[in-house]
Formats: structure tokens, sequence, C-alpha cells
């Protein structure tokens, strides 16, 4: 028998709905950034965030159905992100998704975000990186995103054990940030990893935060050191050493990403790694870690990088064969980690 599910997500700044069949088949996913919105902050302006999901969620749901070519009744279950994420924005989505399952009778799925982003790799995508038979536990997967970085060894479906995550930043934070300090715009992954491009990341020579005997991630003394760097400069700033700049912040981070994920690959023998999140549509990393991880290494296209509702439909599915259903009482759980 067939299932479709209606994923609903709204952790962050994404608006988003899709419906996916069978865990992997994309009938359709729709996302509503506020991107551009929050740009003139720098960043997520959290009271705004969820007053715009409010405003949008239901012609997102709807548009998600259409462009399906669904109604309610196709559906078999809702799967909804209750965690991590700003609290205010989880529950603009988690209200609608309850007001939904209950009206149109149908079991509520709760989705932790994170196993959505995990959960990306089992969506049906034309990819070169992505043979159809290519996922065997042991994973070992990279979460990086503005709001995480965690390092996750999966030894099944539901089966997760965190080796390590940031102490400070998540590294999409810190690419945020650091393209504040170097006027590059929001956000700051695609703006420095433009930069990088004509940038010379040898002109500066910036920390690793290594951290040996953990696979936990710092990134705020790199963070500072760009800030150093920027403080010296009295006066005009030459453009080129926005670009240098840059380069050399992306390669520091790239570095100990890679690092990490090759060691741990190792140390666990896992059959692949599988790369998630907003921060890894970056290029440098996807060349980087493909060529220095020594098992095959997974990646995504862009839209299933970023947040999305299609991953959690996805993850909802094999939850709900699990036989997992939310009560009436779910709660957002804004700081829910995977384990
Ligand atoms: O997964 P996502 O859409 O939202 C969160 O769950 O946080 O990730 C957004 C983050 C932002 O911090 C953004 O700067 C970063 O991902 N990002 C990138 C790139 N594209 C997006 N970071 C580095 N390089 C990129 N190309
Ligand atoms: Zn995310």
């Amino acid at each position: 028998m067939t299932i479709r599910i209606l994923g609903i997500e709204t952790s962050c700044d994404e608006t988003a709905a899709a419906v996916v069949e069978d865990g992997h088949v994309i009938l359709s996913n729709i996302v509503a950034s506020q991107a551009e919105f929050h740009a003139q902050y720098g960043g997520v302006y959290p009271e705004m965030a969820s007053r715009m999901h409010l405003e949008v969620i239901a012609s997102v749901v709807e548009e998600a159905l259409v462009s399906a070519h669904l109604g309610w009744g196709d559906l078999d279950a809702i799967a909804v992100t209750y965690g991590p994420g700003l609290p205010g924005s989880l529950l603009v989505g988690l209200n609608f998704a309850k007001g939904a399952a209950l009206v149109e009778d149908l079991p509520l799925v709760p989705v932790n975000h994170l196993e959505g982003h995990f959960y990306a790799h089992w969506l049906d995508v034309v990819h070169e990186d992505r043979p159809s038979d290519h996922l065997r536990f042991p994973l070992l997967a990279l979460i990086v995103s503005g709001g995480h970085t965690e390092l996750v060894l999966a030894t099944d479906h539901g089966q997760y054990e965190r080796l390590g995550s940031t102490r400070d930043d998540a590294a999409g934070e810190a690419f945020d940030k650091v393209a504040r300090m170097l006027k590059l715009g929001y956000p700051g992954g695609p703006a420095i990893e433009e930069a990088a491009q004509v940038g010379d990341p040898a002109v500066f020579n910036l920390p690793r935060a290594w951290l040996p005997d953990t696979y936990d991630f710092s990134f705020s003394g790199l963070k500072t050191a760009v800030l150093r760097t920027l403080q010296k400069y009295s006066g005009s700033v030459p453009p080129q050493f926005y670009n240098n700049m840059a380069a050399a912040f992306q390669e520091s981070v790239v570095d100990v990403l890679v690092g990490k994920t090759a060691r741990a690959a190792r140390e666990y023998a896992v059959r692949a790694v599988l790369l998630s999140g907003g921060v890894s549509a970056n290029t440098r990393l996807r060349e980087r870690a493909r060529a220095e991880i020594p098992v095959p290494v997974y990646m995504l296209p862009k839209i299933l990088c970023t947040d999305n509702a299609a991953m959690i439909a996805a993850a909802g599915y094999f939850r709900f064969q699990a036989g997992d259903r939310a009560g009436w009482d779910l709660d957002i759980d804004p700081g829910l980690q995977l384990k």
C-alpha cells in the first residue's frame, strides 16, 4: 500500500510543506523563505519569523497539495517538526498540523528536525552522486546549518549516537556572523563562498579549533581572529582583503569539518557519510569531503540541503512505519537533540 505523508516544517525562517510517497518520492516540495526579510537584521528576527509563518502557512500547505494533485483525503498522515528550533516558529507549524490532523482525521507524526536533515538522503532526486542502493548502516551524518553542527553515527533507522556538536556557534552561524563583519550580506554562507572564489586563503593564517580527543567543534575563536585582523585596519580596507579573508575563513571551517568527519568515518568504520544542512551546499566543503573522506560521501541538491518539508515527510514515513503517533498534547521542544 502506498503511504502519502504531508510534511510541515517551520522551525526557523522557512515555511515549508511537502507531500512525499513511501518516504522517497517527492510529489511536491514548497518552501517560502523569509531570508530576504531577515537580511536587514543580518540574522533571523524570531518574533517576526513566527508572525510571517502565520501569514503564509495555510497557503503553503494548500500549494503543496495542489501541486501534488492531491486532496486531504489522499493523505495517510501529517508529519510535523516539533523541535529543535525557534519556539514561536515551531508553534505555528505544530498548531497548524494539529488542527489539520483533527479536522481531516489524520494521524499526526512528530518529527525531529535533525532527523529530517538525515532522511533528506532517502528522497529520490536526480543526482549524480546517488546510486539508489547506497544507504547501508552504519552511516555517519554531518549536519551543518545555521542552527546546528552535529556529527551523528546512525547504526540503524532511529538509532543515533551523537559523536560531537558545536560548543559555541553553529557552522552556518559563523558564516553568517563573519559575512556580516566583512559586509558581504546575509545569508552569509553563499556570500562568503562567492567572495572566496576570487580570494587567496593563504594570505591570512587563521586558527583551526581541532579540540583533540573530541568530535566537538568550536568556531568562536576563528570568528574573533577574523575580527581582530579586521580591526588592525584603520580607515579604508582594500576590497581584496574581504575576498582573501572569506577564502581563509572558509578554508579553516572546511578543514575542521572534513578532518573530524574523516576521522570519525575511519574510527566507526561507516559505510558512507551523509552531508546535510544549509552549509553542506558549500562547494569547497563538498569538494574536499569527497576527496578526503575514505568512504563514499553523499550530498544533496541545494534545495534539499536547506530547510524543507520533504525531508520532514521522509523522516515522518519511517516514524509512521515504526508506529509513532503524537497525541493532542504534543508540545514543541526547542532544544530537542538527536539520540
Ligand atoms: O539548513 P538551513 O537552511 O537552516 C537552518 O536549519 O539553520 O541553513 C542555513 C545556513 C545559513 O547559516 C547559511 O549561511 C548557510 O546555511 N549556508 C551556507 C551556504 N549556503 C547556505 N554556508 C556555507 N556555504 C554555502 N554555500
Ligand atoms: Zn535545518
